[in-house]
């Protein structure tokens, strides 16, 4: 524990791996880590206890914890299952140094608001995405009653009752929609969410509230319907598995001229990603909850990815997916719809020898022969995993650094590449 604690400070380890093998075998998709946070920040909504099952251990996950309890819930972990207990009374103030932490915690806005009638937290700011304005959350949520004021970096808000309403959100935003979810569980009347945005980690967190004793009707479509109810109870979950993950390990095999089998999978999660990987020539067998892949000795690369809400093509795919387009027998197009500074991997891929030309949001990739191993730098989360991706399809050795960022979102990523054949280690 110390000395994860050291390395999460220091950020002093790297991975090394040696590239050029194909990836063979089966490995397990942990639960979305998308999925889990907003489910963890909703078990304040009860007084009960809370299980929720396949939570990976990811920093995150962590700090969403840490949060929990600070707020003054008591949680705690066996295996991959948190439960959480939120019994006593709780604070409604999340400061900032927690806040910083995870820019994306922006959701315990509703969920303390409907706990506790009022939130003090620190507004997120800019992020390695770009700036991650939350104007669709403070209309939202305003539109229901609360009196909402930013001052000092801090966002106040107050509301005795929230009133059920039509909310329209001007784009699908995933935390917005997440945070009236949230904020309405216990509004007087009914709220309608439409343009809501359609992630599957959104009806994952309404069935959770459902199974709280929550009314939420039509999560993951466009229009969301809540009606408020009086009080929840403790309830227990599993987390569905995270597609992003399963989306990684595909394009690595994919780079990799691999072969392998996903399990816990919802392919109907992952059917943007999965029909990409179809014209790029890879044949798929999809189980109910499998996929095992074969990539073919030459990819085809892809005419034009757009990155954007939910079903289309995720924005948190684009960089591993990219890594791969790399090694293609032609040029790619990537538009990135979503986020504005979501093509930081590029400078480290041209690095290893990739052949990418950015325009502003539009990304030119010319298909190289092969990769070559370097020394690079994780600039962000999906980022990270993109040079992942790159160093198991180049020639020779190559050492990422910065893996603060790839470990927010993968669990034990080494040893599961490891089991699928990669020399891969953590130094
Ligand atoms: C979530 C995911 C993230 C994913 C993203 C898009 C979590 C914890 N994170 O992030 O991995 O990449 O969805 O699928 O689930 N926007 C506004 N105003 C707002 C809110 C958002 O302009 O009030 C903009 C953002 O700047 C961004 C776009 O809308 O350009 C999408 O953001 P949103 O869907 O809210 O993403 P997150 O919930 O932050």
């Amino acid at each position: 524990m110390a000395s994860q604690f050291l390395q999460e400070v220091l950020h002093v380890n790297r991975l090394t791996i040696e590239g050029g093998v194909p990836l063979e075998g089966s490995v397990r998709v942990h639960g979305a880590k998308n999925a889990v946070l907003p489910i963890l920040a909703a078990t304040i909504l009860n007084r009960g206890v809370n299980v929720i099952h396949d939570c990976p251990d990811l920093k995150d996950v962590r700090t969403t914890m840490k949060i929990l309890t600070h707020l003054g819930a008591s949680v705690k972990r066996e295996g991959s299952t948190v439960i959480v207990n939120t019994e006593g009374e709780l604070t409604n103030h999340i400061p900032d140094a927690l806040m910083r932490e995870m820019r994306s915690s922006i959701f315990f806005m509703g969920a303390i608001l409907s706990r506790c009638k009022s939130a003090r937290i620190s507004a997120p700011g800019g992020c390695e995405l770009g700036p991650r304005p939350i104007d669709l959350h403070i209309k939202a949520l305003g539109e229901m009653g609360a009196k909402i004021q930013e001052s000092h970096g801090y966002i106040n808000c107050e509301a005795e009752h929230l009133v059920g309403t039509n909310i329209h959100l001007a784009f699908p935003s995933v935390g917005a929609t997440e945070n009236v979810l949230l904020a309405a569980v216990f509004a007087d009347g009914k709220t309608t969410v439409t343009n809501a945005a359609k992630e599957p980690e959104i009806a994952d967190l309404a069935a959770f509230l459902n199974q709280m004793g929550a009314d939420i009707r039509g999560a993951g479509t466009g229009v969301v319907e809540i009606t408020g109810v009086k009080e929840l109870h403790g309830a227990e979950h599993t987390v569905i598995p995270d597609r992003i993950v399963a989306t990684t390990y595909l394009a690595a095999a994919a780079a990799t001229h691999g072969n392998v089998t996903l399990t816990n999978v919802i392919p109907a999660h992952n059917t943007a990603v999965l029909s990409c990987l179809k014209d790029c020539g890879c044949s798929l067998t999809i189980g109910e909850q499998s996929v095992t892949m074969r990539a073919p000795r030459v990819l085809a690369p892809l005419d034009y990815i757009k990155t954007l809400p939910y079903p289309g093509f995720p924005t948190d795919a684009q960089s591993p997916m990219m890594a791969m387009l790399t090694v293609a027998d032609g040029t790619s197009i990537v538009a990135e719809t979503i986020f504005e500074s979501r093509f930081k991997h590029v400078e480290e891929l041209v690095r290893m020898g990739a052949d990418i030309k950015v325009d502003g949001r539009v990304a030119v990739i010319r298909g190289v022969p092969a990769l070559s191993g370097a020394t690079v730098t994780a600039m962000d989360l999906r980022g990270g995993a993109a040079l992942v991706v790159a160093g198991l399809a180049a020639n020779g050795l190559t050492e990422i650094s910065n893996l603060q960022y790839i470990d927010r979102g993968y669990e034990d990523i080494e040893h599961n590449l490891r089991s699928l054949g990669a020399r891969i280690r953590r130094a």
